[in-house]
């Protein structure tokens, strides 16, 4: 075993990992990347079919990214962004206020998708207790929701696994049924149902709003609770209903944002302004740490009051606004102009969907789910029941080490095997991604 390895899993500790299984896999050592490409220690290439955790968009290292990103550590490396501001952070915030849904108008860094998400339920919090309507402290969320690892992003979470240990740290939230059609909680068919699941969240208001400060979602797509991705229509339903019981909307985009389902942000597919919005991973292009949760000015000004009064949010992070990861989604907003990087989106969708079309008839495959750059197949032992693949399955089977086997890489959540890839990726990369991920699966039944 490379000696470098060996030190990584002596002193390394994996997120996400139970690192006994890197005892019998050991993790791969990337040495370089570029493009949609890995270059391995052992002298293989891989493809970066998960985008390095669905923030790559215009492939590794890009130059107009890299040479961003030399430029401003040779002149602003970092300073602190309370009272003191900086170029690179006054041309993003004005770039972002221009390409967000209408209404949302002032911006608020952090470095990680959990902080604006903290951020996000925090001024919401505030807010209602700065304008007097102290009773309304509550969140909804959605059963398969993720936003975060931290506790307050944990606790407006649905995926009991990763949260269970620390049940008595989480806040207590509302959570209600997701518009999951494969799965529908109300056994009806997408085609007929008129989105009747909306039920589950206007019940939940009409109940609770006098105690609601805001709904969180992740709109069109929930990524880690399986790739399930759900209709524009009730995001649009969400976004009336909230208005009308006087609930904040959160729109969590740190997964949709920056052209993952073919649109610049998936609250675009509705045309819908949430009251805040939680923005990361593609928002540097997938180079940086960098977050931003945007808001409307009405939340903005309810933040008004004296130096030292209680209305000031009392938040922030030593890494605010850092003019480095700035100037790097400076660049990759840049791009996204010059390449028309959504209409690439486009065309990976409609590649996606063709490509994934035939999995239909696979033993194993129950739902096939494309938006955008990601195409996912849910795995069932019984197609007529849809009983999922169990953990135990999911792990027997071993997708993540048979990714490597093909070149690729996989992380499977849940039993969904997906492909969620940079933006940038063309022909004849694609078409080989499409071939390795084919001859992977048919591999597995
Ligand atoms: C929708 C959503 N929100 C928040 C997060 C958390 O982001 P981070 O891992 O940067 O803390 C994720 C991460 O996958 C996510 O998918």
């Amino acid at each position: 075993m490379d000696e470098r390895i060996k030190i990584d899993l002596a002193h390394n500790w994996h997120p996400f990992t139970q690192m006994e299984q890197l005892n019998e896999t050991p993790p791969l050592l990337i040495e370089r990347a570029e493009g949609v490409k890995l270059y391995a220690s052992d002298g293989k290439v891989y493809y970066d079919t998960v985008a390095s955790w669905w923030c790559n968009i215009h492939g590794h290292c890009r130059k107009e990214i890299s040479d961003a990103i030399s430029k401003q550590a040779a002149a602003l490396d970092h300073i602190l962004f309370a009272a003191i501001t900086h170029d690179p952070a006054v041309s993003l915030s004005k770039k972002l206020c221009g390409i967000a849904p209408n209404g949302l108008s002032r911006v608020f860094y952090s470095d990680n998708g959990s902080c604006s998400v903290e951020i996000a339920l925090k001024m919401s919090a505030q807010y209602w207790q700065n304008i007097g309507q102290t009773q309304k402290r509550r969140f909804i969320c959605f059963d398969r929701g993720y936003h975060g690892d931290t506790i307050g992003a944990m606790s407006v979470g649905g995926i009991d696994l990763y949260t269970a240990h620390f049940k008595h740290l989480m806040f207590d939230s509302i959570r209600i049924p997701t518009p999951y059609c494969y799965r529908c909680p109300m056994r009806l068919e997408k085609k007929t149902c008129g989105c009747a699941c909306i039920e589950y969240l206007e019940k939940a208001l009409d109940k609770h709003a006098a105690e609601l400060a805001a709904v969180i979602m992740e709109p069109m797509l929930l990524g880690a609770g399986g790739m399930i991705i759900y209709p524009a229509e009730y995001i649009k339903r969400a976004r009336e209903l909230t208005t009308a019981h006087n609930v904040h909307l959160i729109f969590d985009e740190v997964t949709t944002g920056f052209g993952r389902t073919a649109k610049m942000f998936a609250a675009d597919h509705a045309n819908v302004s949430p009251d805040l919005m939680c923005l990361s991973k593609g928002l540097t292009g997938g180079t940086l740490p960098l977050a931003a949760t945007l808001v409307t000015e009405a939340i903005f000004d309810a933040f008004a009051g004296p130096a030292g009064g209680t209305e000031t949010f009392y938040h922030g992070h030593t890494f605010t606004a850092n003019p480095i990861a700035c100037a790097a989604a400076n660049a990759n907003l840049a791009l996204f102009e010059t390449e028309n990087t959504l209409a690439n989106a486009a065309y990976l969708q409609a590649r996606l969907t063709e490509d994934f079309e035939s999995y239909k008839t696979h033993p194993l495959v129950g739902d096939v789910r494309v938006i955008g750059c990601c195409a996912a197949l849910e795995l069932v032992k019984d197609k007529t029941t849809k009983e999922p693949l169990s953990a135990a399955d999911m792990a027997k089977i071993g997708f993540y080490k048979r990714g490597f086997d093909h070149g690729i890489i996989l992380r499977p959540v849940a039993n969904v095997v997906y492909l969620f890839l940079p933006l940038v990726t063309v022909e004849p990369d694609l078409q080989e991604m499409l071939n390795l991920f084919r001859q992977l699966m048919n591999t597995v039944c």
